[in-house]
């Protein structure tokens, strides 16, 4: 049976100092996961073929640089876009716009970012890549937080509400085979 890896990109420099959104670069501990990805990729599928999709931005691209594999990068796997708050840590968005800080808290998934994205639109844009999925064998994703969110949330089947709290660990291959209802997983952490 054909499989879906999914897995957000190596820790980036954003990530270490808490800024959100951004194309900022992996750290050290980020290409750590780089260069370890491809044994447990190859150990795991065999001579199975399988294509490699990142999102445009410069970490899922270096997340997947190692793996020998063929690549394809796409635009609507680009993190949701924070709009104004790009760049921003958290306690810089609850300083600077405190309602709208509230209203995500609210409603996370319908909340929209000033200039930019819901998690509901991300969805939206994440349709024309979830049914070239459906046509595919296997594939690696590797891209961001939110991203995974919804790819998961659509293979588990699970409640829009939910899908913005799911906790998608760094530095861990997701493996989703899907069955007739619903799809096995397992998951296999780097011990990064
Ligand atoms: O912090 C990493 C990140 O991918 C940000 O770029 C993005 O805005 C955020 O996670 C999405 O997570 P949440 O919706 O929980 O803020």
């Amino acid at each position: 049976p054909r499989s879906i890896y999914l897995s957000r990109h190596g820790e980036s420099q954003f990530n270490v100092e808490g800024k959100i959104g951004g194309d900022s670069l992996l750290s050290p501990r980020g290409m750590q996961y780089a260069d370890a990805l491809p044994a447990l990729i190859t150990d795991n599928i065999g001579d199975a073929p399988l294509t490699v999709w990142t999102s445009t931005l410069r970490r899922t691209i270096q997340t997947g640089s190692k793996l020998p594999y063929p690549k394809l990068t796409w635009k609507s796997l680009d993190e949701l876009d924070a709009g104004v708050c790009d760049g921003m840590t958290y306690e810089e968005i609850e300083q600077a716009y405190p309602d709208d800080f509230a209203n995500r808290d609210d409603d996370k998934f319908n909340y929209r970012y000033r200039g930019g994205e819901s998690y509901r639109d991300v969805v939206l844009r994440l349709e024309p890549v979830i049914m070239e999925l459906e046509r595919q064998e296997n594939i690696f994703i590797i891209g961001h937080q939110a991203i995974i969110r919804c790819l998961y949330a659509y293979f588990h089947n699970l409640p829009q509400a939910d899908l913005p709290y799911i906790k998608i660990p760094l530095h861990t291959v997701l493996k989703l085979t899907p069955k007739a209802y619903g799809c096995d997983e397992e998951r296999f952490p780097l011990p990064i």
